[in-house]
């Protein structure tokens, strides 16, 4: 595959290959997951937590995420690149999802966007998808709404189950080429990704979804804090970094750093 198309990951579908996405927020990890043939780099809104600063994902601006859209795409090859809508900037109605959308496609040079919510999406990504705009669908524990959700709970348990089954039946029917279903216990997401003909991406929802999504901070241990319990830490750049830091200090300190051979003669 030269270049990730959507069709290419409904083609690994139908052949049960299951692949990866992971955010990226800047040129040097998108080079490196391109490189690593990650199939699908994504601009996740999450940026708001693990570049900004900010607490949760609501305060992050269009243009904000526009920034960090263009700097990945500058640095993909092969990847599909996906941006994430962030917090209303698209749930006013599908005219505005649009005009943002076409933001994202034309100035941050995205191949899709991702926004969330189920059933009652549906209106703005048959809109987006009509106007030439693959769309991403996220459904399940959506952080935009953590407010209305009342935390970072599980979704789709008990009573709930049917509704989050109705939700990724109407996303698909809307024309998603994809859902990402965030904190669903395993064997509602099982079942799911069974019914739909698009991918499902899990985070947080088992081992039977067509595809898995993390963010790369937690997955590679740059994150400070302890992470939630569906990540599984890769590495520990956190610890690599520190130490890196403290041996830089410490070699200046004792006049080690820099050594002859960083020095120009005269
Ligand atoms: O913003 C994000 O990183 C996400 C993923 C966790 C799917 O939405
Ligand atoms: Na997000």
């Amino acid at each position: 595959v030269r270049k990730v198309r959507t069709h290419h990951l409904a083609k690994w579908k139908a052949e049960g290959h299951k692949w990866v996405m992971l955010t990226s927020y800047d040129q040097y990890t998108a080079q490196i997951f391109d490189e690593a043939g990650v199939p699908v780099v994504f601009i996740g809104d999450s940026a708001a937590n693990n570049v900004y600063g900010y607490e949760s994902s609501l305060p992050i601006t269009v243009d904000e995420m526009l920034a960090l859209t263009k700097a990945v795409t500058r640095s993909v090859r092969r990847a599909l690149v996906v941006a994430d809508l962030p917090f209303g900037s698209y749930q006013r109605s599908p005219e505005q999802a649009y005009d943002t959308s076409v933001r994202f496609m034309k100035e941050g040079l995205a191949h899709a966007v991702k926004l969330e919510g189920g059933a009652e999406m549906a209106p703005q990504i048959k809109k987006l998808t009509e106007g030439g705009i693959p769309v991403m669908a996220h459904i399940g524990f959506t952080p935009q709404s953590e407010h209305n959700l009342g935390g970072y709970r599980v979704q789709g348990r008990g009573d709930a189950r049917q509704k989050l089954i109705d939700d990724a039946l109407a996303v698909q029917d809307a024309g998603a080429f994809s859902v990402v279903m965030e904190m669903v216990p395993a064997p509602v997401a099982a079942e799911i990704t069974k019914t739909l003909h698009i991918p499902t991406i899990g985070i947080g929802a088992g081992a039977d979804c067509d595809a898995q999504v993390l963010v790369w901070q937690d997955m590679l241990g740059l994150r400070s804090g302890k992470a939630p319990r569906f990540v599984k830490q890769y590495a520990d750049l956190r610890g690599i970094i520190a130490g890196a830091v403290d041996q830089f200090q410490s070699e200046v300190a004792d006049g080690t750093f820099p050594g002859p051979e960083h020095v120009f003669e005269s």
